[in-house]
């Protein structure tokens, strides 16, 4: 391979940054209308009544939609839904089908009208009397409600409770504290938007801002009652999802408006909606429980998470990693979860990872300072090569060298066990460190690759690239399955209609598709082979397959370099202007989180894929390493470097892999220092409603990030060897960042954000 693992830049880079990259707000559609959302004002309970006489007679208004005159959908009902493919919708609940209202800013009411400023203008136009209900809106205040759910996606979701009580209670050292997390927002730079172009009343087309056309495609023909194959779902570049582009209200509120006035309609969500109608990441309030005995081995660990949901099975689930890192003889893992009045959370980046990480890997650098040992021993101590629950070996393992490899570039040798050492003026320095883990998923994938007479190759699948680099990495791993440069690849993504893949969530694109692209080459070199075997004036007419190679845009006897044959003059001889084959692989012991792939039928029965999650366990590790500075007069923490050692498989593309983890750890900076939804608990309307009070990173708060990867091709995954690396980035980044808070100045802070407030 010689394309594989080069650092080459997106080839979808230069469209984005010159504007030349068309988002799904910008297929303007001829004779298009425009929908804004009418929003709640309440946190629970009914609309009484809604007047829209001044609406209708705003200047350009089409139409005024709500529960009373709404297209009825179909009921959401889960099991249909999982057997249609349609079951990952953001929250449980459809748009306009009654007048009940769940959280404030829940969408009630659309206004369609020529322009958008028309619509929104009409929109506030509305006059809605509702009848209010006691709504739950802080955790604190609803935790003596909470309930212990029994399932996380089709897990166990309680797990040995009770059972290390005793074993902690006997261990030689223990630490117990509690940890907290806020809420927190995606934020990606596109806001989510959606263009609805019917083609009659059986046809739909969605241009739409989604991690997912399949998935999307799949759930708005389940509820507008279409065929699958008739709801085309567009979304060549999208700009940032972190979890947030599933399918939310909005999509199918616009397919509504569509239909309603006979005309595409545009709804393009303003940044305040992204704070409550397309999902968050919950507060947790997480207490962590360590045993060791007297040589620092584990001897019982316990993780439980208080947090909340609305409208939705899902829970943030911030013991996952409790669950993979450490020996540990007994380990518990549980969760209460209650109801709160506000719009509904859902995945971010490295759901349950990223709050959980914190908490857990909080607590090991405190019993390792409890046991006098330095932190990176301590783990190294306590390391599994196993999954602890399972049983199974991991994969690969290599999370021993993060640890090394990390303090070593690092120059952790350098941190003293005790707080308050290093300083530099009324700077105070500190280092911490913590683990990174996130799962390896794979799921089914189909590609299509065809090879036209002048060499021209295309790729084609429903798979997206939401900033990721899956255009670039897909072309590198065509260009080294054909032989062919990565400048003559076109790849075709982001749209339903292509061979299906799975959505881009879980980080697991790259171990889905590329498996599927590689066989998809090697039945179309297969074929090319035969042509030129059954051709008289080929070199290899009557040589047996597995005599032939390739290379650079021919096949060769393998051996025997000048018996070749060029792919453009096989074609032509055998009158072939193109050749076209499209493959599906699967992990072979399944199931992962598939979509039907009825649009690419594989010519052959795909080899067996060699991802057995019977046998193992697959999982990502990485080590994190931060140093800060404290201002004694102030309480600000500046990240002031950062080293971030990853194990995550074979590294697809030097450069975008590295962006894809300097992303996560600039996210979790985020995460340690000053991210944070804040509510007013009287209606549960979050506050924190802009990019400039809802603090992100900014170039001044990023230091230099030193990434480094193991390397190594997962030889169980897939024949690729790549594991995903959109998340495992942010995982550890707080807990790192806190821990050298503690190691600067002396003060464990336990919640976040470590806001300047928390250290004076
Ligand atoms: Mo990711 S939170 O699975 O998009």
């Amino acid at each position: 391979m010689s394309e594989t693992g080069k650092p080459i830049s997106r080839i979808d880079g230069r469209l984005k940054v010159t504007g030349k990259a068309t988002y799904a707000a910008e297929f303007n559609q001829p004779n298009m209308a425009y929908a804004f959302p009418v929003r709640a004002t309440i946190a629970k309970g009914l609309i009484a009544s809604i007047d829209d006489a001044a609406a209708k007679k705003e200047p350009g208004v089409l139409s005024v939609i709500s529960y009373k005159n709404a297209l009825r959908l179909k009921p959401m009902d889960m099991q249909a839904q999982m057997k249609a493919g349609a079951a990952f919708v953001g929250e449980n609940l459809l748009p306009l089908q009654e007048n009940k209202v769940h959280y404030l800013g829940q969408f009630i009411a659309v206004v369609v009208a020529e322009t958008y400023e028309q619509a929104r203008t009409a929109a506030y136009k509305l006059k809605i009397r509702y009848t209010e209900e006691k709504a739950a809106t802080d955790l604190k205040t609803e935790l003596p409600n909470a309930k212990k759910p029994k399932m996380f996606m089709g897990e166990e979701a309680q797990v040995n409770e009770g059972k290390t009580a005793a074993p902690l209670a006997a261990s030689a050292h223990q630490v117990n504290h509690s940890y907290s997390t806020p809420t927190e927002h995606h934020h990606p730079m596109e806001p989510h938007a959606t263009i609805a172009v019917w083609d009659g009343s059986k046809k739909l087309t969605l241009y739409d801002a989604t991690q997912g056309v399949g998935i999307t495609s799949a759930i708005a023909a389940y509820f507008l009652g279409l065929q699958p194959e008739n709801v085309r779902v567009v979304a060549p570049y999208v700009g940032g999802g972190f979890g947030s582009k599933g399918l939310w209200l909005h999509t199918l509120l616009v397919a509504i408006a569509a239909k309603a006035v006979s005309r595409p309609v545009k709804l393009a969500l303003t940044r305040q909606m992204m704070q409550t109608n397309v999902g968050h990441r919950a507060a947790t309030i997480q207490r962590v429980a360590l045993g060791t005995d007297t040589a620092g081995k584990l001897s019982a660990l316990r993780h439980h998470t208080d947090s909340y949901n609305n409208l939705t099975n899902f829970f943030e689930p911030s013991g996952k990693q409790s669950l993979v890192l450490y020996q540990a003889p007994i380990r518990e893992v549980t969760y209460n979860v209650t109801t709160l009045n506000r719009g509904t959370p859902t995945f971010m980046r490295a759901p349950g990872e990223t709050p959980g990480t914190f908490a857990l890997e909080s607590a090991m650098d405190e019993m390792a300072y409890e046991l006098k040992m330095d932190p990176v021993e301590f783990r190294i101590a306590n390391h599994t090569a196993k999954d602890p629950m399972k049983g199974h070996d991991f994969s690969s393992d290599f999370l021993v060298d993060c640890y090394r490899i990390g303090a070593e570039r690092f120059g952790w040798s350098a941190r003293s066990m005790e707080p308050g050492r290093q300083r530099k003026g009324k700077y105070l320095i500190g280092y911490g460190m913590a683990t990174a883990t996130y799962p390896g998923g794979r799921s089914a994938a189909s590609v299509k690759v065809t090879l036209t007479a002048n060499g021209d190759v295309t790729v084609q699948t429903a798979s997206i690239d939401i900033g990721t680099g899956t255009y670039t990495v897909l072309a590198q791993t065509v260009a080294d399955a054909l032989g062919v440069p990565v400048d003559r690849i076109d790849v075709k993504i982001g749209d339903s209609s292509l061979p299906a893949a799975p959505l881009a969530g879980g980080s697991q694109t790259t171990a889905s598709i590329h498996p599927a692209a590689m066989e998809a080459c090697v039945l179309l070199r297969k074929e090319l082979a035969a042509l030129a075997i059954a051709d008289p004036s080929s070199k290899l007419n009557g040589r047996r397959l597995e005599e032939i190679s390739y290379t650079n845009g021919k096949l060769v006897i393998t051996g025997d370099e000048k018996k070749s044959d060029d792919y453009a003059d096989i074609m032509k001889r055998a009158k072939r202007t193109e050749i076209e084959v499209c493959a599906t692989t699967q992990p072979v012991s399944g199931p992962g989180m598939t979509v039907p792939s009825a649009l690419c039928t594989p010519r052959e029965t795909p080899p067996e894929q060699n991802s057995d999650i019977k046998q193992y366990a697959f999982h990502s590790f990485g080590a994190q390493f931060a140093e800060v500075w404290v201002d004694q007069d102030f309480g600000t923490i500046r990240v002031k470097r950062f080293t971030s050692v990853q194990d995550v498989g074979r590294i697809m593309n030097e450069k975008t892999a590295r962006s894809q983890i300097i992303g996560g750890v600039i996210f979790g900076i985020g995460a340690a220092l000053m991210e944070s939804t804040e509510y007013d608990k009287r209606w549960g309307n979050p506050v924190t409603r802009t990019l400039a009070d809802y603090h992100v990173p900014v170039n001044l708060d990023v230091p230099p990030i030193d990434v480094h990867f193991i390397g190594k091709p997962d030889p169980h995954i897939s024949p690729i060897g790549a594991r995903g690396i959109g998340e495992i980035g942010i995982t550890g980044v707080s807990a790192a960042i806190a821990n050298a808070v503690f190691n600067a100045t002396g003060k464990r802070l336990r919640d976040l954000p470590l806001t300047p407030d928390k250290l004076l």
